[in-house]
C-alpha cells in the first residue's frame, strides 16, 4: 500500500495548524480524561507524537497505532518517548 505520508512525515511537527491543534487538543484531553501512572492507553491515529508528548509524562505505557510507517518512523525517533511508546502498524 502507498504510504501517503511519506513526503508529509519530514515536516509533519513544523506545521503552524498542526502545531496549534494539538497545543490545544493536548490540554482538552487532560481537561477532560483522568490519567494515571499506571495506565496503558492506545493513541489511534497516532502521528509523531505532538498530543502524545503531552500525554506520555502522566501515563504508564502508550501503543502508537498509525496507517503510515513514515509517520510511525519520526515518531520512534524521539529519545523522549522511546521508554514510553510501543509502535503498532496497520
Ligand atoms: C492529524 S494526524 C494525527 C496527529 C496526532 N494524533 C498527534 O498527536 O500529533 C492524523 C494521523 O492519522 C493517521 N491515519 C489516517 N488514517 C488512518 C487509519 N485509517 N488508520 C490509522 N491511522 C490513520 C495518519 O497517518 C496521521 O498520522
Amino acid at each position: 500500500m502507498t504510504d501517503l505520508m511519506n513526503e508529509g512525515a519530514k515536516d509533519f511537527d513544523a506545521n503552524e495548524t498542526r502545531k496549534m491543534l494539538s497545543s490545544a487538543i493536548g490540554p482538552s484531553i487532560l481537561e477532560y480524561i483522568f490519567l494515571h501512572g499506571q495506565m496503558h492507553i492506545m493513541d489511534f491515529g497516532a502521528g509523531t507524537g505532538l498530543i502524545r508528548s503531552q500525554v506520555a509524562p502522566l501515563v504508564k505505557k502508550i501503543v502508537a497505532v498509525d496507517i503510515s510507517k513514515a509517520i510511525l518512523s519520526k515518531l520512534v525517533s524521539k529519545p523522549e518517548l522511546h521508554e514510553k511508546v510501543k509502535i503498532a502498524g496497520i
